[in-house]
């Protein structure tokens, strides 16, 4: 090695060092967030598992698994959260297949069965069942979701905005 290189000081200075614990303490391991109204708090949450993966798991399988990339909208569920700009509730559809558990902490995850279900349907999923709007069914409840999150933020939306909620929404058999 060419002599002059090393610095004889190292790169921190040993008064500016930190451990670990001290960078770390204050944050906190454990997730807390609503899924369908019921308050859930994780104190061991895997920081690789899916939203997706968590909710099929704990029985959930409404939400559906796809292409697991994002591509199908499959696995659509709406989380809704506080905008403090707005100081509105926004609610986003989102691709469940790709969001960390961890991302929903503090927020509401709402899945298609915490809307309605065969006796008392919200109604998006009244409309596709009596318009005979599903064929195999296995995006139906991706659509529902993309369309609830478009009416909880507008009641009265556009023919054009209704068209553009589904836009991450494949229907696989009819193409
Ligand atoms: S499974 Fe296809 S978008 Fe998530």
């Amino acid at each position: 090695m060419a002599p002059g290189l090393i610095d004889p000081q190292p790169a921190v200075a040993p008064d500016s060092q930190r451990t670990l614990a001290s960078v770390t303490g204050d944050y906190y391991d454990t997730i807390t967030f609503y899924l369908n109204g019921t308050r859930v708090s994780l104190d061991t949450a895997d920081p690789e598992i899916t939203l997706l993966e968590y909710l099929r798991g704990i029985g959930l399988t409404g939400t559906k698994l796809g292409c697991a990339e994002g591509g199908c909208g499959a696995c659509t569920v709406v989380v809704s959260q506080y905008n403090p700009t707005s100081k509105q509730i926004y609610h986003a559809s989102v691709n469940a297949c790709l969001a960390p558990l961890v991302s929903v902490d503090g927020k509401h995850v709402i899945t298609v069965e915490g809307i309605g279900n065969v006796k008392s349907p919200h109604p998006a999923q009244e409309r596709i069942a009596k318009g005979n709007g599903s064929q195999c069914g296995f995006c139906t409840p991706g659509i529902v979701m993309s369309l609830y999150a478009l009416l909880r933020n507008n009641e009265h939306p556009s023919e054009l905005e209704v068209e553009e909620a589904f836009d991450g929404n494949l229907c696989r058999c009819t193409g």
